[in-house]
């Protein structure tokens, strides 16, 4: 008979759990789930090796284990930290872990554009929800922010630099998804940054897994750069018969349109299965894919707003009350404006747009 495996309890934020030996406390504190998992920006289950650098999911340890119940003196990542038969943890239960979690944040923002309003990653990043958790009103910083030469990765991925926090996942990815890694962090410190030595494109076939990966804005999608907001968008999953990759996607619709192709996520915001890049950048008609149902929005994210389960609409009572014909208050915003013309594709401009890309129509 197979001996039975020993576990150990592990208790956070006054709930024991049994978990296997070699169990991070970040992992075990995701099979409680809900706030007592601690946020991480830069651990990813998936990429072997990561985790250690943001410092976001430290937590206090109350007790290190049953056979030394002394207290850890500081702070630990819970990402590199297994829990020991035991162990008592405190996340959101301890005041120094807040206040440490709200200075590593500040930290974080030190650097980083509040550029929210423009940054495609708006609505799913998980910086932006973990500044309205723990973020400050204003800054302390009195210095320049830190500026960067722009490099071209290809004609697939923007890169902005300056939305960077260095969480090294795309590197991981890159390395462990990918045949040939061309981009990784160069030079030190305040000077560190995410760049291909000599000017390179990423287009290796799975690369397009560094955008999903990228807990921030710094990396995006550049077929779908500027076209619309995420929120305002429907998430479908869907799937097709791929020879590279499992096909297993999640499909973003405004009306019939397909904006974007994205891996599909767990509730941890972590890729489900990588896909490729024929998938992601190249599939954009509906035609191209099966169609599995709506995407589960469980996060509480901005996402999910307006996508609402059950949700029944309120009747349409215009068409009834203008009998059949059209409001007059309501125009054609093309109809009074050169701006925002559905025939300029705002991705494929090497900038920012300007009036001239918009030439008057005669
Ligand atoms: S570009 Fe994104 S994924 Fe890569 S290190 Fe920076 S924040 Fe992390
Ligand atoms: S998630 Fe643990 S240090 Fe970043």
């Amino acid at each position: 008979m197979a001996e039975e495996k020993k576990l150990f309890k592990v208790t956070i934020d006054n709930i024991t759990i049994e978990v296997e030996p070699g169990t991070s406390i970040l992992n075990a504190a995701r099979m409680i789930g809900g706030d007592v998992a601690p946020p991480a920006m830069c651990y990813y289950s998936k990429l072997k090796g990561s985790g250690g650098k943001c410092r976001t999911c430290l937590v206090e340890v109350a007790a290190g284990s049953t056979a030394d119940p002394r207290p850890m003196p500081k702070l630990v990542a819970s990402c590199r930290t297994n829990v020991m038969d035991g162990m008592v943890v405190k996340n959101i239960t301890s005041e120094r872990v807040i206040d440490a979690r709200n200075g590593v944040v500040e930290f974080l923002l030190i650097n980083h554009p509040l550029d929210c309003p423009i940054c495609d990653q708006a609505g799913e990043c998980h910086l932006q929800d973990l500044s309205y958790d723990h973020g400050k009103e204003g800054t302390r910083y009195e210095f320049n922010r830190r500026t960067f030469k722009k490099h071209d990765l290809g004609p697939y991925i923007q890169l902005h630099m300056t939305r960077c926090i260095l969480c090294y996942r795309c590197v991981f990815t890159a390395d462990q998804l990918t045949n040939k890694r061309v981009h990784g962090i160069l030079d030190r410190g305040d000077h560190a940054e995410i760049a291909t030595y000599i000017e390179k494109s990423l287009d290796n076939d799975f690369i397009g897994n560094v955008i999903d990966v990228c807990p921030v804005g710094a990396l995006t999608d550049k077929t779908f750069r500027f076209k619309n907001r995420v929120w305002f968008l429907k998430p479908v999953d869907a799937h097709c018969e791929c020879t590279k990759c499992k096909g297993k996607v999640t499909l973003w619709y405004r009306g019939e349109e397909v904006f974007r192709v994205t891996a599909r996520k767990d509730q941890w915001g972590e890729v489900e299965d990588w896909i490729c890049n024929e998938c992601r950048f190249e599939k954009k008609k509906t035609a191209d894919w099966i169609i599995d149902g709506p995407t589960q929005v469980s996060r509480q994210s901005v996402i999910s707003q307006g996508h609402y389960q059950h949700l029944e609409m309120p009747k349409e009572t215009m068409p009834e009350v203008m009998g059949g014909r059209q409001p007059r208050l309501l125009m054609d915003i093309h109809s009074v404006s050169e701006v925002n013309r559905p025939d300029v594709d705002l991705s494929a401009l090497p900038g920012p747009a300007h009036s001239t890309d918009f030439p008057k129509q005669s």
